[in-house]
Parts: C-alpha cells; sequence; structure tokens
C-alpha cells in the first residue's frame, strides 16, 4: 500500500470538474484518506513547487496555483504514485494519453488540472505539507 498526494488545481475547481475527478478517483479504488478545499498560500506554494524555484514558470506557477481553491488529496492503494500520475498523463495536455485527467479536460501546461507526487520522497514530503496527521484516515 502507497500514499500519494493529489490536487485539483484552481483551474479544475474553478471549472467544476471536482466532481468528475473524484469519481474517477473513486472508480479506479483509490481510498480517499485525506480530502479539503483550500486556498494555498503563497509560502506553502513555494515550498510546494521549491523544485522549480529557478524556472521561467515559477512566478506564474505561483500566482496561479494560489488564485482560488483547491481540493488537496490524500490518496491510498497500491502503486498509487505511479498510479495517479498516469490518471493524469503528461504534464503537457498534447503529449497526454487519451482518457487520461489531463487529455480529456486540458490544452495548457500552465493550466493542467491536477497533481501529483512523482516519487515516494515528493509523496511523503507533500502530504506532509498538506495536511497534519490527524487530517489523515488511519
Ligand atoms: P512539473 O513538476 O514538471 O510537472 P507535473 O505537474 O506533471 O509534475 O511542473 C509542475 C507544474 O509547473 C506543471 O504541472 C505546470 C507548470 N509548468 C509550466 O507552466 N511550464 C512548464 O514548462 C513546465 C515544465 C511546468
Ligand atoms: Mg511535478
Amino acid at each position: 500500500m502507497e500514499r500519494t498526494f493529489a490536487m485539483i488545481k484552481p483551474d479544475g475547481v474553478r471549472r467544476g470538474l471536482t466532481a468528475d475527478i473524484l469519481a474517477r478517483i473513486q472508480r479506479k479504488g483509490y481510498r480517499l484518506v485525506g480530502l479539503k478545499q483550500m486556498v494555498i498560500s503563497r509560502e506553502t506554494a513555494e515550498n510546494h513547487y521549491a523544485e522549480h524555484k529557478e524556472r521561467p514558470f515559477f512566478g506564474e506557477l505561483v500566482e496561479f496555483i494560489t488564485g482560488g481553491p483547491v481540493v488537496a488529496m490524500a490518496l491510498e492503494g497500491e502503486n498509487a504514485i505511479l498510479g495517479w500520475r498516469g490518471m493524469m498523463g503528461a504534464t503537457n495536455p498534447a503529449n497526454a494519453a487519451p482518457g487520461s485527467i489531463r487529455a480529456d479536460f486540458a490544452t495548457t501546461t500552465g493550466e493542467n488540472v491536477t497533481h501529483g507526487s512523482d516519487s515516494a520522497e515528493s509523496a511523503e514530503r507533500e502530504l506532509g505539507l498538506f495536511f497534519k496527521a490527524e487530517e489523515l484516515l488511519k
């Protein structure tokens, strides 16, 4: 069993895609062990995306991710980290596999609807950044 951090980004929430994305997660069979809607602080956003600090898109990325409510989730299941990345599809929706969330719902890399941790280390770090231990089911 593996846990990963997943998020519906502000574009997805604003466009009313929350229920559809939650339905995909539940149909897949991941257990939702944490779930909350929130607005991300600038500090948390900069920390969450720290690996991209020197990239030219960093400023816009932080503005975007703090620009409206997101849905933060902790998913549990076998191979949940790679599995959720697969359900999301490639970062650039133009390269995302047909039927994936980014292929079905997004057209630009900058607003690509969902986030998912890319490794066990990222998952642990990001879950700790967004959830207190008591907010997660045992
Ligand atoms: P990254 O971690 O590379 O992608 P992923 O979300 O698939 O893990 O990048 C983080 C986010 O930064 C990405 O979802 C959208 C944004 N981004 C851009 O706006 N432009 C870019 O060229 C890249 C690579 C990412
Ligand atoms: Mg990433």
